[in-house]
């Protein structure tokens, strides 16, 4: 029997209609649209304002989104998988609510948090799953609200993220298509320059921590700045230097959309162009687990059968690493 690999059979996706300009952010915080431009490439984010609703909105919307395009029936998914920061609730699995609404009956579910990486870390894992032979139909996603972390008086954060979730269907492939090699890699030392202080075990919330304001993202911009822009390089070069790739046997680049600056690092080390890397930070900003697949989403229609894909993050904790893969279909 030939050998199984895990490849990416479909994608959905979906964000949230409200558009958060460069424009209204200046009448919010003391920023402007030129900085934002040039600082991070960000010109608008989406918000999904609805109150009442979670990530666990946006998550079944891009799953459905799948779902329908695909014509999967969801009894047939084996697990559901839910990369996130921003779970619906502590404790309550996110993924296993996603995972009953969109009638995924059969599927067990779990949450994978890894801060900005969460998705790629998740691509790990659902390809191990399906090359194990253990599981035919693994739905990946990964949601993010991250409005509801982020300190809109702070303009150091607010006007980098935004709110997004995106999905992809892992199957098994006999023609030797899908994940090819990955590199993934943690450090610890960095989990102070980019965390929510309070709410965890650590610091349960409390009045004080309240009125601290110590319930929303704190991130020593610079610092994160400096790791990810040589270490979401470093992966992304190992990982052709390990497979005997160049940046020219390289169809796409799909780079967690954290800053342009940091994105144009990486594809530079590779040698890549510009037509090769997926970019949507523009419109959406950083939408921690749903930039990868929210990418995958919007260049579907140029994915072609053998492209050659890499696929790199950075992330707090610190997270980051990078995933060679190769386009299992036509769109
Ligand atoms: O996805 C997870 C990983 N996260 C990341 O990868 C994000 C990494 N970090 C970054 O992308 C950048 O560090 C930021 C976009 C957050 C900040 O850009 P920067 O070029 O590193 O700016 P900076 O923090 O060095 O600040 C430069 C100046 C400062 O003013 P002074 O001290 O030079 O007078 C800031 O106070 O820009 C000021 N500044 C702003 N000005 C206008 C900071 N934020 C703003 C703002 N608008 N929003």
């Amino acid at each position: 029997m030939s050998k199984i690999t895990a490849a990416i059979t479909a994608v959905g996706g979906y964000v949230p209609d409200y558009v958060l300009s460069n424009k209204e952010l200046e009448t919010m915080v003391d920023t402007n649209d030129e900085w934002i431009t040039a600082r991070t490439g960000i010109k608008e984010r989406r918000i999904l304002k609805d109150k009442d609703k979670g990530t666990s909105f946006l998550a079944i919307k891009a799953a459905k989104d799948l779902l329908k395009k695909n014509n999967t029936d969801p009894k047939d998914i084996d697990m559901v998988i839910m990369a996130t920061a921003t779970p619906d609730m502590p404790v309550a699995v996110t993924g296993a609510y996603v995972a009953t609404q969109i009638g995924a009956d059969n599927a067990f579910s779990y949450d994978l948090m890894a801060a900005c990486s969460s998705f790629l870390f998740g691509m790990s894992i659902a390809a191990k799953y399906i090359e194990s032979g253990s599981y035919k139909k693994v739905l990946l996603v990964g949601a993010d609200k991250m409005s509801s972390i982020i300190d809109y008086k702070d303009r150091t954060t607010c006007i980098i993220f935004g709110d997004g979730a995106g999905a992809v269907l892992f199957e098994p492939n006999f023609e030797g298509l899908g994940v090819q090699d990955e590199y993934l890699r943690t450090d610890g030392n960095g989990r102070d320059s980019l965390k929510i202080e309070a709410g965890g075990s650590l610091l349960p919330s409390s009045i004080e921590t309240v009125k601290n304001n110590q319930h929303v993202v704190f991130q020593d911009g610079k610092t994160v700045f400096k790791f990810a822009v040589t270490r979401m390089a470093d992966v992304s070069d190992k990982i052709l230097k390990r497979n005997n790739l160049t940046g020219d046997d390289i169809q796409w680049l799909v780079p967690h959309q954290a800053n342009n600056r940091i994105i144009e690092a990486t594809s530079k080390r590779m040698n890549l162009p510009d037509e090769k890397v997926m970019k949507n930070i523009h419109k959406y900003g950083n939408t921690t687990s749903a930039t990868l697949p929210l990418c995958l989403f919007e260049y579907e229609k140029k994915l072609k059968k053998g492209d050659k894909l890499v696929f790199a993050a950075f992330g707090g904790g610190f997270t980051w690493g990078a995933m060679y893969l190769t386009w299992s279909y036509d769109s």
